[in-house]
């Protein structure tokens, strides 16, 4: 079934600082380490992995899935699960936010799994930490690397729906911006090429890349980077005015599978959303040699992908004693069900 196994080891030299003047400390600025459950929940890395492998059999794009909600977490207010959280009296969910209405899914998933860890390990793992969980089980399992997570995130008792608007980026607002929203949390172009390699699998709606098959930019005419026959393709899946709703693959050739063809997708102008091929495309920017590098050795990929989400997934995470452990993903403890806001 092509699944290689890829196992990357990662020496992490984190604790230099806090081991000499650890009194300087509060338990709230704890690191995130790969051995937080190992007295706890022993087990959960497998718990989560088995029921996305399950779930896989009905549903090949949920790993995909999962590993996008991650990102989404980590860029509003970090990775503290706040993407997971519903309306309420005094939440404004940031599902309903514009990058994720109508288009981020799994949070079904997360509650299966979520009850699937409460039932070995009650009141243990934080929501915040599934998700980091989640995102190395789905790229494992679709045959890209494995790694060992950082875990001991906590999560949040607020959302940041204003937040999601923001800082999420779009696929129309150019390289420089996106470049700027991602070294705003501390990843530099190596990591936004890295992370990118993300669309190796997954689908996208036509109305996320639709404005590049007829009249690009107020041209008239559609991106001209966007290879010929690929472009004739798009347009039959999605037609001028057509339902935006539709889905096509994020990467034509080996859809649900984590490989590096996403990078030679790119150098042949196949990249679907405008962002994606920009990393190629466009004239001088230091993308280009990433984009050639991972297209030309998977492992180097592989390396860089596994590097860049560490960063990701230690992106300002609730520590120590700060925020709590919610014993249902979609709502903050004690928070009643009847106080749903009814007027969104
Ligand atoms: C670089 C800026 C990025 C932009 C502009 C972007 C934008 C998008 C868009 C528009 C979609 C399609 C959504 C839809 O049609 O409903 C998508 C899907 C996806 N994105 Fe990104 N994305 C970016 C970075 C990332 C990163 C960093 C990751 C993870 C590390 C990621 C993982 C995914 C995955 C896996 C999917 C497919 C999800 C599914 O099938 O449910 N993306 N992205
Ligand atoms: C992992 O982090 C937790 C919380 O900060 C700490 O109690 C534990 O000792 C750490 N484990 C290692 C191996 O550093
Ligand atoms: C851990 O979970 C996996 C998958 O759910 C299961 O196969 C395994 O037996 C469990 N191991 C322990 C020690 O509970
Ligand atoms: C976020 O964007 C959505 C969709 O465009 C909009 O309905 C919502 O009011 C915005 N929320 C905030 C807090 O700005
Ligand atoms: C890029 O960001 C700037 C500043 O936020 C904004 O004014 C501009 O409209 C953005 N560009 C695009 C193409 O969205
Ligand atoms: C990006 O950061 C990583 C370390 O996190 C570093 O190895 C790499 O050289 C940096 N890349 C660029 C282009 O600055
Ligand atoms: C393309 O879009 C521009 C600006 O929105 C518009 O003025 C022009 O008429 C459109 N061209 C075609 C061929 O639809
Ligand atoms: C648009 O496409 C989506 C996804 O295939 C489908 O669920 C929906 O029913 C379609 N809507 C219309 C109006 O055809
Ligand atoms: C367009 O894609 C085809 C593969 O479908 C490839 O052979 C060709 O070189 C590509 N053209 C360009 C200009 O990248
Ligand atoms: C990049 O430069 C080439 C050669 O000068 C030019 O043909 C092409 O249009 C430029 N691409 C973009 C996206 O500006
Ligand atoms: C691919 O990259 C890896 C790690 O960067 C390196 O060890 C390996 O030699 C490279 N393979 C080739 C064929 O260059």
């Amino acid at each position: 079934m092509g699944f290689s196994t890829f196992s990357i080891v990662f020496k992490i030299t984190i604790c230099l600082f806090s081991f000499s003047f650890p009194f300087l400390f509060g338990s709230s600025n704890a690191q995130l380490n790969a051995t937080f459950y190992a007295s706890t929940c022993p087990n959960v890395s497998s718990i989560v992995r088995g029921v996305i492998q399950q779930t896989l059999q009905s549903d090949p794009r949920i790993g995909a899935s999962l590993l996008r909600l991650h990102f989404h977490d980590c860029f509003v207010n970090g990775c503290d699960g706040s993407i997971l959280l519903d309306d309420s009296s005094n939440i404004q969910s940031e599902k309903k936010a514009a990058p994720n209405s109508n288009s981020i899914r799994g949070f079904d998933i997360i509650d299966s799994i979520k009850t699937a860890v409460e039932n070995s390990c009650s009141g243990v793992v934080s929501c915040a930490d599934i998700l980091a969980i989640a995102a190395e089980a789905s790229v494992s399992l679709a045959g890209g690397p494995s790694w060992n997570v950082l875990m001991g995130r906590r999560d949040s008792t607020t959302a940041n729906q204003a937040g999601a608007n923001t800082s999420i980026p779009s696929p129309s607002e150019g390289l420089t911006n996106i470049t700027t929203k991602f070294s705003n949390l501390g990843l530099n172009i190596t990591d936004l090429v890295a992370l990118s390699g993300a669309h190796t699998f997954g689908r996208a709606q036509c109305r996320t890349f639709a404005s590049r098959l007829y009249n690009f930019s107020g041209t008239g005419n559609p991106d001209p980077t966007l290879n010929s026959t690929y472009l004739s393709t798009l347009q039959q899946a999605c037609p001028q005015n057509g339902n935006g709703s539709v889905l096509t693959n994020l990467d034509q050739n080996t859809a649900d599978s984590f490989d590096n063809n996403y990078f030679s997708n790119l150098q042949t102008n196949q990249g679907l959303l405008q962002s994606d091929q920009e990393l190629f495309s466009t004239n001088g920017s230091a993308s280009i040699a990433i984009v050639n590098s991972f297209s030309s050795n998977q492992t180097t990929f592989f390396e860089n992908f596994v590097q860049a989400m560490i960063i990701m997934g230690n992106i300002s995470p609730l520590t120590g004693s700060n925020g709590e452990i919610r014993s249902d993903c979609k709502k903050v403890n004690g928070a009643s069900s009847s106080n749903v806001r009814m007027d969104q």
